[in-house]
């Protein structure tokens, strides 16, 4: 696809979660599109709604109203197994909490989404040694997660997340857990990264972090609206 086509576009999209009596709107009429090639912020208050959107973004969750179209389709007419390979193909997830698997190997965890859809790719291999090496982390492909620091675990969530090489990376919060050095460090990454082509949506709470990126998006008690200041 060239630069500048639309990958993700949010039409009204609205996320409301019943609890109760209580109806907690999440998410309200947020309309925007993402391009080939865009690296957004998504910025705002604890409990604003950049989670719930991230999650709608990466076909976590789906929407209560509104319409969410994955390269002009609409997500909602795909059947879940349709919607899971493009997540699984297309779409990268970094959380904060890295969730790497414990018992496994650096290699081994990004290695997981490659085998996602059965027997791994004849180049897995030459895969994850490629994303291991984009990150800054071959020298410990034989670690634990234990065994590293929390810089170093966000790298390999990273290399995992890029494994499958990506259209979009979509990272909630990256840096939240890292201090000042490692967060630019990661930082620097996504941005050597978006260079490279990828479409890269980074959710911060630091205007600092957002000042770095071409487009800024804000969410407030729900509703998204682009650019201003932080
Ligand atoms: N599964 C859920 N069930 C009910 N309410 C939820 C659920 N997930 C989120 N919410 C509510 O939706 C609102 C938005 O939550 P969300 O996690 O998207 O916020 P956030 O902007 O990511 O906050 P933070 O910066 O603290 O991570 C909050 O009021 C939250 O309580
Ligand atoms: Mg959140």
């Amino acid at each position: 696809m060239p630069l500048g086509s639309e990958v993700l576009r949010l039409d009204r999209v609205g996320k409301r979660y019943p609890m109760g009596d209580v109806i907690v709107d999440a998410l309200v009429d947020a309309s925007f599109t993402l391009n080939e090639g865009e690296a957004v912020a998504i910025l705002g208050p604890s409990g604003s709604g950049k989670s719930t959107l991230m999650h709608l973004l990466g076909f976590l969750d789906s929407p209560s109203s509104g319409e969410i179209l994955f390269e002009g389709r609409p997500v909602a007419v795909l059947t879940e197994s349709q919607r899971a390979r493009i997540r699984a193909e297309k779409i990268g997830f970094v959380f904060q909490a890295f969730n790497l698997l414990p018992r496994l190997s650096v290699r081994a965890n990004v290695a997981l989404p490659l085998a996602y859809h059965g027997s791994p790719p004849a180049d897995a291999a030459d895969r994850v040694s490629r994303a291991l090496e984009l990150v800054g982390m071959t020298n410990r492909a034989h670690h634990k997660p234990g065994e590293l620091s929390g810089g170093q675990r966000q790298r390999v969530a990273i290399a995992r997340a890029l494994v499958n090489e990506p259209r979009i990376l979509l990272a909630d919060e990256p840096t939240g857990n890292l201090d000042t050095k490692t967060a630019a460090a990661i930082l620097d990454l996504f941005k050597e990264l978006n260079r490279l082509g990828r479409t890269i949506v980074v959710v911060t709470h630091s205007p600092e972090i957002a000042a770095n990126f071409r487009r800024q998006l804000h969410v407030r008690d729900g509703r998204v609206t682009e650019g201003g200041s932080a």
